[in-house]
């Protein structure tokens, strides 16, 4: 609903009237009309910006030349700003199987980035490097993992933006007081008891999925739930957001403002009770089936062959990258293995000896990309296996793959034996 409630400071109407140029006239329309749209009273000022819509293969041409204008306007960041995962490796492509014509697009979409000044590191996980904002810190992040992180593990505030209004906010350094900048809609409104054992990671990636699918955009308070390491609540909120519009959940005892504030749970929220987590696995591992064409199905029972075993959605952590190093065990993988992380993640990865270790195996950690953005089809895959709810669910939808779902162990066998031999 449209109102006129919103008060803008003598700063900020400079900036509306084009006098710090147009390329934040622009960027203060965007801020303002979404402000407007929302209702909000007042524009505050954020500490950070995660940006979204980098993949030459969503963008286009004309992606590439709205960025491009807005670049040459003088836009620029005024506060910290990451990129979220490209197209492709930017070092690695061509070893990588990249097409050359793709690649310079790509390189062409990561310049005019840079032009604005925002930091190229083409990652979904800012927060394991280095950005990661405090408790009740606004901020505006794109890439609905990110958001869900930020504002459910860290305790940060904001909503999940899209790419030109991440953008926006980048560049006046302001987004407009709606929705979860606000204390009363970071309120629990669904209350979910975990009744069933979750453990593994991909469990916490089943429960988001079914958690997410009932949830919609409503904030979920979760009992019951025992998590033992960030990865988990990342893997948690990576399903919540992509079978669901959850931008926001709570964990009781685990979560800083479930922690912090007594009143986080409204009163009279609906009950939903999580006894099983076996529906999730089975959706997940089916998810090409009901929205995609039959090639995208997954050939029935155990032995399909697996293309692809994808680890690192979101992004891996060092970790991450080191239980996988564990599980293989030095033996040599049949199935290409992609592990996705930040290209910092990955530097640190190899200083450690991990990457040398992957690479024996026939393993990659790739950098700045993942598969849901990068050209999967053209690179020749059809099939893959998963540990993550969220690359699950959108492998057959956006990479055109038929996708099995499973813990991290059953992956990595899937990886060693070229086929799916799920072990749970
Ligand atoms: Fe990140 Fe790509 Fe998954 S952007 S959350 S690795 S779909």
């Amino acid at each position: 609903m449209e109102t006129d409630s919103l008060v803008l400071s003598a700063t900020e109407r400079a900036m509306l009237a084009g006098e710090e140029g147009p390329g934040v006239q622009k960027a203060m329309e965007i801020v303002v009309a979404l402000g407007r749209i929302y209702g909000a009273r007042q524009l505050v000022r954020v500490g950070s910006v995660q940006v979204a819509g980098v993949s030459y293969k969503n963008l286009g041409e004309a992606g590439l030349d709205f960025l491009q204008e807005w670049a040459d306007q003088g836009a620029r960041a005024c506060v910290p700003t990451t990129l979220n995962p490209a197209g492709m490796d930017l070092s690695r492509w061509e070893a990588l199987g990249f097409d050359p014509a793709f690649a310079d697009r790509q390189n062409a979409v990561i310049r005019a980035f840079s032009q604005m000044g925002v930091r190229t590191t083409c990652t979904c996980t800012p927060y394991l490097i280095g950005n990661r904002p405090g408790l009740g810190e606004h901020v505006a992040w794109a890439e609905s993992s990110a958001v869900s992180y930020a504002n459910s593990v860290l305790g940060a505030r904001t909503n999940r933006e899209g790419g030109p209004s991440a953008l926006a906010a980048a560049i006046t350094g302001r987004t407009a007081a709606y929705g979860l900048h606000l204390d009363q809609q970071r309120q629990a409104t669904l209350q979910v008891e975990v009744r069933c054992s979750v453990r593994e990671t991909s469990d916490l990636g089943a429960l988001g999925y079914l958690v997410g699918k009932a949830a919609q955009n409503r904030v979920p308070f979760f009992r019951g739930l025992e998590v033992t390491s960030e990865e988990q609540l990342k893997a948690l909120g990576a399903a919540l957001a992509a079978s669901g519009a959850v931008a926001l959940y709570h964990v009781d005892g685990v979560t800083p403002e479930a922690v912090a504030r007594a009143d986080v749970l409204a009163p009279e929220s609906e009950l939903m009770v999580v006894d099983s987590l076996v529906p999730g696995y089975s959706a997940l591992s089916n998810a090409g089936a009901s929205r995609e064409s039959p090639e995208a199905r997954p050939r029935e029972g155990s032995g399909a062959p697996i293309d692809l075993v994808w680890v690192g959605c979101p992004h891996a952590s060092l970790d991450e990258i080191e239980r996988v190093v564990t599980l293989l065990r030095g033996r040599k993988s049949r199935s290409t293995l992609w592990i996705t992380a930040a290209r910092e993640v990955r530097q640190a990865a190899v200083e450690l000896g991990l990457v040398a270790a992957l690479e024996a195996s026939g393993a990659q950690v790739v950098a700045d990309t993942c598969v849901v953005v990068a050209p999967m089809r053209e690179l020749g895959f059809r099939s893959m296996a998963t540990p993550s709810g969220k690359g699950a669910y959108y492998g057959p939808s956006h990479a055109g793959l038929a996708v099995r779902y499973g813990t991290l162990a059953a992956c990595i066998e899937a990886a060693v034996e070229g086929r799916w031999t799920p072990l749970n």
